[in-house]
């Protein structure tokens, strides 16, 4: 079967865990790289051998030699560069979030049904090792009906600053930046069920907290601390049609003791911890167990799941498998998480 032939489009912070990863996919042959940073783009395809080099994803899009693209820019251009690849015949990987509105997201589920070219979307945490395992289990009824989850991303210092912080580009803060990792990850696990309403709350009480110095944090390649519009911490309960419940709380900074990451499934059978570390929980004999799966990563790790998600999308443009996070998946969260934005700003639920 012949490589795959594909290129990256922002050529950024997260686009080195793409990069290495189609590297290290033998089905891949890596021919091209563009950023509006055109040094930026030099820079990565002499480190990853990409022989061709762009600042304007339009000409990359007119290359018929290429089949395939990552999308690694600002969420603000998502759905741009995402139909005008369709349109242009290429399989897309997008990454988080789709884009920034239900509207967008709309348009590019349009455009991939359109073209029947391959879009999908970047949710990186459901190729980690401890949710595909877990998979195994809810899907053999394990945990029974999953009907709540919880699900915490708080950062205590971590707003990365360039246009993370800018809403316009953005869409907003740790809301559309974090909680789309782990509502998907949740929404996922419970089977997708149909969200029914939200309640939300949004805050803008810290700022950035760029005066505090010794603390380490991801940042965009353009770092910039000057500017910035969005919440600092959210929180919400999703309420979805089969009666399930999920409550999320997340933010870019908060007075918190440590960073957290706790990601939970409750289920009539047992239940889940997915992180901090993979825990199943349930009973035999008149006794509560708690399991704990022996295997490799337990925890998510960031070069594993992007590998594992690198190597499916390969294998979906080669016809070998199908598409686990679809675009259908980017439309329901953009509706989670532009509704909790309206709940919080209403200070009312969001019903539909
Ligand atoms: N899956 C994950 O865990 C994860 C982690 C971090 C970031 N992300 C996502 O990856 C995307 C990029 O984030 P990042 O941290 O790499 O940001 P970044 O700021 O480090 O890099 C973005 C790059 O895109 C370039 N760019 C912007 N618009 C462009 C355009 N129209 N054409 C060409 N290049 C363009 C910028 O010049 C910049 O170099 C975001 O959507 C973010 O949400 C995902």
């Amino acid at each position: 079967m012949s490589k795959v032939r594909v290129a990256v489009i922002g050529a950024g912070s997260i686009s080195n865990v793409h990069l290495t990863a189609y590297a290290a996919n033998p089905n891949v042959e890596l021919v091209a790289i563009c950023d509006l940073n055109g040094e930026r783009a030099k820079g990565k395809a002499e480190q990853y051998k990409a022989s061709r080099t762009f600042t304007d994803y339009k000409e990359l899009l007119a290359d018929p030699n290429i089949d395939a693209v990552s999308i690694c820019t600002w969420n603000k251009t998502h759905a741009e560069i995402s139909i005008a690849a369709l349109e242009a015949g290429k399989h897309v990987l997008c990454e988080k979030p789709l884009c920034k509105t239900v509207e967008e997201a709309l348009k590019v589920q349009d455009a991939v049904r359109r073209t029947g070219k391959l879009l999908q979307v970047g949710y990186v945490r459901r190729f980690g090792q401890n949710v595909q395992t877990l998979r195994k289990f809810i899907d053999a009824g394990e945990l029974g009906d999953i009907y709540y989850a919880k699900a915490s991303c708080l950062r205590r210092l971590g707003n990365p600053g360039g246009w993370f912080a800018d809403g316009e580009r953005s869409g907003g803060g740790p809301l559309i930046d974090l909680g789309v990792h782990i509502i998907d990850l949740c929404w996922y696990l419970m089977g997708k069920p149909k969200v029914k309403s939200v309640s939300g709350n949004s805050y803008r009480k810290l700022g950035n907290r760029k005066h505090i110095d010794n603390l380490a944090f991801y940042k965009a390649a353009d770092y910039d601390a000057d500017k910035n519009d969005v919440e600092d911490l959210a929180n919400a309960l999703i309420r979805f049609e089969n009666g399930a419940s999920l409550f999320v709380d997340v933010s870019f900074t908060l007075h918190a003791k440590k960073d957290e990451l706790t990601v939970k499934i409750y289920g009539e059978n047992g239940g889940a911890e997915i992180e901090p570390e993979l825990q199943i929980i349930t009973e035999k004999h008149q006794t509560i167990l708690n399991v704990t799966p022996q295997i490799d990563q337990p925890s998510f790790e960031f070069q594993q799941a992007f590998q594992a998600e690198i190597n499916h999308f390969i294998d979906c443009c080669q016809g070998n498998a199908e598409l686990l996070s679809p675009v259908e998946d980017g439309v329901e969260m953009l509706k989670i998480l532009s509704g909790i934005y309206q709940s919080a700003a209403e200070g009312k639920e969001v019903e539909w």
